[in-house]
């Protein structure tokens, strides 16, 4: 068993989290997990930095003590991390005076020893909202570029940090480590930054009360920056306990914003390599998420809250949608609008409809027990995507993990629609081919969720229940769990829809809102009725003002309109017009509905076509045959009907 030790960014403290930094927290838990599920005695840490002075202002401003601010503070974070199922297994602050205080001591002390920390007068414009002093060429119109505010000039006695001597040592250290810096475009970065020269850093501020003092000038306290980076080795037992130090230190894996990267890839080893400790195997500096394409930011009013997001229906909804739609590394985007609709997409429609089928046919067809067998050209599917996981989250490239797991589902879900159980099931000469389909269907399902069980731990653990799978999902290891199992009998629950499409809950579009302040909780987010997407085009001037032929948009989402597949296809006897389809509409039988298209099809030029459907027609008797829903087609003038393509949707999807 190896050991893996992961960190995320210790968060300022000064508002509330918002849906960009739990974005990091989320894809670390997917790491974590992960490793758990390979066996890795896993470490992951998180924490709060708190020596900022937003911090201390943003206490100020509301009559608190600092530090009791901080413990309120804390109280919120863990709240939140906690609603987005975060199993961090460590959580530092920098005001912990057991094991933060003495570890900061300590660095301070061994960089000074080895005459890396000099005093001298700093002289220059300091942005609060980066904690970092700005040369003024990185200004733009005199303002901070990531804050838009005016940096503070600031001229004061400050410890320097030998950041320059380093230069060598660092770019020596990246060329022998590679993969020290990930992703390439974030190594680019730092090596170009490199090797354009490094300045001494500032590291104490002086005549400030909050922060850590230094233990050779006590009139000063640390630099937070210089200060922060050290929780990693503090947690680790740097300066408190030396044992416990040398069993954890060095951590595998930074996980940071590409924003801070500079601060964990060059000023964090220069002060490992001064303070003569081991560095961290890789630092991994994610891309940011946006909102509608806009940096979420209070002034704009657009910050997400993850708990209202993770309110709409539960964590694992956001936790996929975080994990799947941004590509590991790269910037990414969320709107309410896409997130709903991959809900209903990869939920709904997909994954959820596809548990629901095996676990109806299951039941109604094996009473809910099922035999396993070899598998064919599933389990092959199967292992394929298991390794091409594999090979993905080793690589940090979470996306291509979850897609694999997404592979083998759609490859489950198109093996349902070729086999036809429903047909093999009034064939009893078919009995056994039934047994081995749904088995296989039901055993693809099950390796997904394995898969699935880092990115949507509670959903994954509970459709491996539902599958019969009794071991606890914290004691599943991957190389067994996720592996074919070809002997052996299962027991399958047939429980009811895990992710309701959204149309059945009422509610689709939530309201964007800002955060409430840090120590309210979020009231939930008012569920508004269902809105049209595609632009409205404004009534024509000399339009009147009630059109009494117009529906409104309530109207209309009472009909459902689905993608269906059609399965099989027949003249009916007697009929000229009528032709009798049986359809697949994402249910776990497929449907019989008639359709008066026989003048203008064959029925064999009908079968594989993807088509329309109105889904919730009441059923009605035509030439004694009963049919339950209707066919959508256009008919011109002259006759004939055309049936509307529907490809390439999934049987079930919504049309709107
Ligand atoms: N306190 C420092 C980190 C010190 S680590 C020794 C800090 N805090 S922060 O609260 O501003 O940011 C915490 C993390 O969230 C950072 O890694 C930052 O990059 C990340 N993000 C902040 N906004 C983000 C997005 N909109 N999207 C993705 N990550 C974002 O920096």
């Amino acid at each position: 068993m190896s050991s893996f030790f992961l960190t995320t960014a210790i968060d300022y403290v000064n508002s509330r989290p918002h849906l960009g930094t739990a974005y990091e927290k989320i894809t670390a838990d997917v790491i974590a997990r992960y490793h758990r599920l390979k066996g890795d005695g896993t470490w992951f840490l998180m924490g709060n930095d708190e020596h900022s002075q937003n911090v201390f202002k943003r206490a100020q401003e509301q009559g608190k003590d600092p530090l009791a601010y901080c413990d309120e503070m804390e109280q919120i974070f863990r709240e939140v991390w906690r609603g987005l199922d975060i199993s961090f297994d460590d959580f530092i602050r920098t005001t912990d005076r057991r094991r933060h205080f003495p570890a900061v001591q300590r660095m301070a002390q061994a960089c000074l020893d080895n005459g890396d920390i000099y005093e001298g007068t700093y002289e220059g414009f300091y942005c609060v909202g980066c904690e970092e002093f700005k040369p003024e060429k990185d200004l733009v119109d005199g303002l901070c570029p990531i804050h838009k505010t005016k940096p503070e000039w600031i001229k004061e006695k400050n410890w320097f940090f030998r950041l320059s001597k380093y230069q060598q040592p660092l770019l020596k250290f990246y060329e022998e480590h590679p993969s020290f810096i990930e992703p390439e475009v974030r190594r680019n970065e730092i090596l170009r930054f490199v090797e354009g020269g490094l300045e001494d850093l500032s590291m104490s501020r002086a005549g400030q009360s909050w922060g850590i003092p230094l233990p050779f000038d006590p009139t000063s306290v640390v630099y937070v920056w210089f200060d922060a980076l050290i929780n990693y080795a503090a947690a680790a037992g740097y300066g408190w306990d030396d044992a416990q130090f040398a069993r954890r230190w060095p951590a595998n894996l930074h996980i940071v914003g590409k924003d801070i990267t500079r601060f964990h890839c060059v000023i964090w080893p220069a002060m490992l390599m001064s303070a003569g400790l081991p560095l961290p195997g890789q630092v991994f500096g994610h891309g940011w998420v946006f909102f509608k394409g806009e940096r979420m930011s209070k002034t704009m009013g657009n910050i997400v809250d993850p708990l209202d997001a993770a309110k709409r229906f539960g964590p694992d909804p956001l936790r996929l949608y975080l994990t799947k739609e941004v590509v590991y590394g790269a910037d990414g985007d969320f709107t309410w609008e896409r997130f709903e609709e991959k809900y209903n997409a990869d939920l709904a429609n997909n994954l959820g409809n596809l548990v629901n089928r095996v676990a109806a046919m299951s039941e109604r067809y094996r009473q809910g027990r099922l035999l396993a067998r070899g598998g064919e050209s599933l389990a092959t599917i199967a292992a394929d995507a298991t390794s091409a996981y594999r090979k993905a989250m080793d690589g940090l490239a979470l996306h291509e993990g979850v897609a694999a797991a997404y592979r083998l589902i759609s490859a489950a879900n198109e093996y349902i629609a070729e086999t036809q159980p429903w047909s093999l099931a009034k064939d009893p000469a078919k009995a056994e081919q039934l047994s081995g389909v749904l088995y296989d269907a039901s055993e693809a399902v099950r390796i997904a969720a394995v898969l699935l069980l880092p990115v949507m731990p509670s959903s994954a653990a509970e459709i491996l229940r539902r599958l019969g799978d009794t071991t606890a999902p914290g004691n599943l290891r991957f190389d067994t769990a996720a592996a074919w199992r070809a002997s052996g009998e299962r027991g399958i629950l047939n429980a009811g829809a895990l992710w309701p499409r959204l149309e059945d809950k009422g509610a689709i579009t939530v309201s964007e809102t800002t955060p409430t302040a840090a120590s309210g909780s979020p009231a939930p987010a008012p569920a508004a009725p269902a809105a049209p997407s595609a632009p409205v085009a404004p009534p024509a001037p000399d339009a009147p003002a009630i059109d009494s032929d117009k529906i409104t948009i309530d109207d209309f989402m009472k009909v459902q309109l689905k993608v269906a597949k059609i399965l099989e296809a027949s003249n009916v006897p007697k009929s000229k017009k009528l032709v009798q389809l049986k359809v697949d509409v994402g249910e776990a039988e497929p449907r019989t509905i008639l359709a008066g298209i026989a003048e203008s099809y064959q029925p064999e030029q009908l079968v594989g076509r993807t088509i329309v459907v109105v889904a919730n027609l009441k059923p009605a008797k035509l030439m004694g045959i009963e049919s339950n829903g209707m066919v959508l087609a256009a008919s011109p003038e002259g006759g004939g009907a055309l049936l509307l393509n529907a490809e390439p949707a999934v049987p079930g999807t919504r049309v709107r």
